[in-house]
Order: C-alpha cells, then sequence, then structure tokens
C-alpha cells in the first residue's frame, strides 16, 4: 500500500500538504510534529516588498468558522529567500513557495529568484487573498491569464494557481490558468466573509470584510473541485475545511490529487500527521492500494 500521489511531474510521499498563512514557515509547527511526514508544505505568502498587513482585528472565531484579514504580512522576497527558505530547505519535504506578485509585470523577478532558489519544489501563485488591494483585479479570468502567463514565463519550476471562490465561476479562472501552462491549481481561498458586532454597528475585523475558512467551507470547496476537475486536464490541490482523514478521501474522490490542511492546524496542531496515520487504516478497510485508484473517480455532476 502506498500514500504517495503525484502533482504532474512532482511525486509526493502521501497527499497531506500544510496550507499557505496558516503553518507560518513551519518553526511552531515542529514543535508540535515531525514536519518531514507531510507531503509538502506551503509557507505564508510572500510578495515582492514587506507588508505589515492589516490592522488589528485580525481574526475572529464565528459559530462554524474562522474569519481573518492577515493582509499578507510577510517581509518580503528578498527576505524569504535570504532568511526562510535555508529553515524550509532542511525540513525534508517538498516546498511549495506562496508567491503573490502584484501585477505581471513583479512575475519577472519572482520567476527568476524562485527558479534558482536552491532546494524548492513548487510555486503556488496566489491570485486569491481576498484580503488585499488586488482582490477585484484577481478575480478575472483575463488577470489570471495575464499572470499565469508572466509567470509561466520566467519560472523553470512546477506552477500551481491559487484560485479564489468569490466568483461566478471559478471554472473560467481554471480554464484561463490551464490555458496559459499552470500545472497545477490549488482550490479554494478563503470566501469573502463578515462579522459584526451589531451593538457598536462595527466589523469584528479591523479591515471590515474578511476571508472565512474551516470546515463550514468544505461543501463550497469540495464544489470548485469537482466543477474544475471537471473542465481542466491538470491536477488539483483541493483545499477548504479538511479537518479529518474522511474528508480527504471526499476531496480525493471528487478530483484533487493531493490536499492542504489550513485552518484544522490550529486548534488540531499534530491534525496533518494524525491524517497521515488514519489514511492507510481506511485504505485497507476499503481495499485501496493506491490513492491513484479513487482520485476523480465521482462521475460527473
Ligand atoms: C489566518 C489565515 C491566513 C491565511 N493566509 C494565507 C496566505 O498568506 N496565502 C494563501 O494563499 N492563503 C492563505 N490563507 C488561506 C488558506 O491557505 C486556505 O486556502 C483557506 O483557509 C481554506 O482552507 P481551510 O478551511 O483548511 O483553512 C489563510 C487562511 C487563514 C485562516
Amino acid at each position: 500500500m502506498t500514500l504517495s500521489v503525484k502533482l504532474g511531474a512532482i511525486t509526493l510521499s502521501n497527499p497531506i500538504m500544510a496550507a499557505s498563512g496558516t503553518f507560518g514557515y513551519a518553526k511552531d509547527a515542529a514543535r508540535f510534529i515531525d514536519v518531514s511526514r507531510l507531503g509538502g508544505i506551503v509557507p505564508k505568502t510572500v510578495t515582492k516588498n514587506p507588508r505589515q498587513g492589516n490592522k488589528p482585528p485580525r481574526t475572529v472565531e464565528t459559530t462554524a468558522g474562522l474569519l481573518n484579514a492577515i493582509g499578507l504580512d510577510n517581509d518580503g522576497l528578498d527576505e524569504f529567500c535570504e532568511k526562510k527558505a535555508p529553515y524550509l530547505r532542511t525540513l525534508g519535504c517538498p516546498i511549495f513557495v506562496s508567491a503573490a506578485p502584484g501585477s505581471p509585470e513583479e512575475c519577472q523577478e519572482f520567476g527568476e529568484k524562485l527558479s534558482t532558489l536552491e532546494g524548492m519544489t513548487a510555486v503556488e501563485m496566489n491570485i486569491s487573498c481576498p484580503n488585499v488591494e488586488h482582490r477585484n483585479d484577481w478575480a478575472t479570468p483575463e488577470y489570471c491569464a495575464a499572470m499565469t502567463k508572466a509567470m509561466r514565463k520566467y519560472l523553470t519550476l512546477p506552477l500551481s494557481v491559487k484560485l479564489t471562490p468569490n466568483v461566478t465561476s471559478i471554472v473560467d479562472l481554471a480554464k484561463a490558468a490551464e490555458a496559459e501552462g499552470a500545472d497545477m491549481i490549488s482550490a479554494i481561498n478563503t470566501c469573502y466573509g463578515l462579522a459584526i458586532d451589531w451593538r457598536k454597528r462595527k466589523s469584528r475585523i479591523g479591515n471590515g470584510y474578511a476571508g472565512y475558512s474551516g470546515p463550514a467551507i468544505k461543501p463550497i470547496a469540495l464544489r470548485c473541485v469537482k466543477q474544475i476537475a471537471d473542465a481542466v486536464n491538470i491536477p488539483i490541490i483541493g483545499i477548504g475545511g479538511i479537518a479529518n482523514a474522511e474528508d480527504v478521501f471526499d476531496f480525493l474522490v471528487a478530483g484533487a490529487s493531493a490536499v492542504q490542511i489550513g485552518t484544522a492546524n490550529f486548534y488540531t496542531p499534530d491534525v496533518t500527521v494524525r491524517i497521515i496515520e488514519e489514511m492507510p487504516k481506511i485504505m485497507a478497510q476499503e481495499g485501496i492500494n493506491d490513492l491513484s485508484e479513487i482520485i476523480g473517480t465521482l462521475p460527473k455532476i
């Protein structure tokens, strides 16, 4: 039996990855788990210049999920390459660098610097964060195409494009990314939401609107993955509300070749490793030897 999966030319030892923004640069997580056991890690998104992020409060728990508006707080591309990457490359598991160039023009610097950065496996281009000024640009197939084309031109590593669910048709975004040379699709980023304190007539988040995540968004994410799987021929990394091994199998059957765990890391810091341990038991019960036997087996809806 094997948990190994393929994402195009990349082979992961298992399909369980840590999602960007919920795992930092893996240093804190290393106190709880052996991170080398993960299928992959997507560190916090990096932008060209350092960003302070949005004003607090940046997160709030709601009845069924988490709202955040961190605003891509990070130290910038050069600092990532010099200070974060050396530690990440010691972890012994694939690293998908999460990159958010601010424009097609900025893709050149990202592509050139990340292509030559030792020990990186792939790039996940984040054109889906709902908490920054580009949020509306990022939601059009035209912009998705322009960004993918520009990044593809300069990047020699495999490229995944991370998409927003906050659009009428995520399929149009996925098709645009595929047409311009994306190797994979990561879906989904957070759902645009709002929590208010009605007595104060105020948003509970400093930035106003925010991104919603956690188990509550799993049906939305599964729907997106299934729709994309029926429309494109490149591998999909499923993200959204995954909290246990049963959730992972749902995503694989819907068409994801790997998954990322986000919010669940906050309340169960060893959730990724627990899932990796649970999966073989379920596979044995169900007579599954290789995950390729079940990936994308949900009939067209
Ligand atoms: C606090 C927080 C910060 C996040 N930061 C990023 C980020 O920097 N880049 C990114 O691509 N996604 C970011 N995300 C989105 C997650 O990677 C993931 O797509 C989303 O939360 C859905 O998965 P989940 O329901 O398992 O959390 C963030 C999510 C949370 C909760």
